[in-house]
């Protein structure tokens, strides 16, 4: 029986996971999967010490997707570093699931059109996919401190097989969507990013059908604002893909819409791209939407459910079409209801 691993975490995370939980066993009720929760982040901490306890990587290593909520919060910042949930859970789990690929879809859902603090007709249409390189780079280069004088540093690393397969899996996206990718680089300034560009075009060889782009990630970030529709699937770096994904996200309305699914084949860690925002935690006040479009994600890429994870995502526009809002997507005149409402609301819809 297939399992999914489910780890609310902290903050918001412990309300607008089990939301996502209940629309995804709504479509799939004729189904098994076995459900199980495990501890991570803050969370973990508290109980255990530990970010990321043994139980819980054993589970994901088993398990064949896991679901995730958000971590952390101000209670564990003042940790060393290495044991905050961000250092010591999220990029260990990445790690050790292998999971290379980070997707973030970028759509305009038209009923939020007024949602987003860009003019309409910059972000009608906007259907693009960041496929961001998750276990290489900046985040995981050899990183310290000296001394005398006083220094830091990280470094940015790529070996040629970390850049060909998550080059090679954007081209396979592409040739799903609109046959258009753009790779995305500093080659004016970083030796990596020469590398990369390299690779890429070299890849390209094997996709003659897929129209490819180069863009430096500083140009990226005004065209993303400025012509967001140019867009179809873009590939970049860790940390260019973690700054533009933020920025992107915008384009949606609210980063409570974006979905993120995190893979190494059909494995597969979902997770909604927005933190545990600590403020408004344990209010019933946070927009679940993201949550629950990421479980429809994981419905699709790692149990191939195509049918009920479509079904999750037109029951999320219906609501919203309807007028439904989270206060976080509120407009004038928007009828404003919480976190378990939305899941309800959701739920009736599909
Ligand atoms: C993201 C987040 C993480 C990242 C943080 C929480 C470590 O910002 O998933 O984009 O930087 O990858
Ligand atoms: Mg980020």
């Amino acid at each position: 029986m297939p399992e999914i691993a489910v780890l609310p975490g902290d903050g918001i995370g412990q309300e607008i996971v089990p939301e996502a939980v209940a629309v995804a066993q709504a479509v799939t009720r004729d189904r098994d999967f076995i459900w199980r929760e495990y501890l991570i982040g803050g969370a973990a901490i508290d109980a255990t010490g530990g970010a990321l306890p043994p139980e819980t990587l054993a589970a994901c290593q088993a398990a064949d997707a896991v679901l995730m909520g958000a971590i952390g919060g101000p209670k564990w910042d003042a940790l060393p570093a290495p044991q905050r949930p961000e250092l010591g859970a999220l990029l260990p789990l990445r790690k050790q699931l292998a999971l290379y690929a980070n997707i973030r879809p970028v759509r305009m859902t038209p009923a939020l059109i007024g949602a987003s603090t860009l003019k309409p007709e910059v972000v009608r249409g906007v259907d693009l996919v960041v496929i961001r390189e998750l276990t290489g780079g900046l985040y995981f280069g050899e990183k310290g401190r000296r001394s005398a004088p006083r220094a830091a540093y990280d470094t940015l690393v790529y070996t040629e097989e970390e850049i060909r397969r998550i080059v090679r899996l954007a081209f396979q996206w592409a040739r799903a969507r609109r046959w258009k990718l753009c790779s995305v680089d500093k080659a004016n300034v970083l030796e990596s990013s020469r590398f990369w560009r390299e690779i890429a075009v070299d890849t390209a060889r094997e996709f003659p059908d897929v129209e490819l782009t180069h863009m430096y990630v500083d140009n990226a970030a005004m065209q993303l604002v400025r012509r967001p529709e140019q867009f179809d699937v873009v590939v970049t770096e860790n940390m260019f893909g973690d700054i533009l994904t933020d920025l992107a996200s915008m384009l949606s309305g609210s980063i409570g819409m974006l979905a993120t699914a995190s893979m190494n084949g059909p494995k597969g860690l979902y997770e909604p791209a927005h933190g545990s925002a600590p403020d408004i935690a344990g209010q019933d006040a946070a927009n679940p939407l993201a949550a629950i479009l990421s479980a429809a994600m994981m419905l699709k890429y790692s149990f191939a459910l195509t049918e009920e994870s479509e079904r999750i995502e037109k029951a999320v526009a219906a609501v919203l079409d309807s007028g439904w809002r989270t206060a976080d997507l509120a407009e004038p005149g928007a009828r404003i209801i919480g976190t378990r409402e939305m899941g309800a609301k959701v739920r009736e819809a599909l």
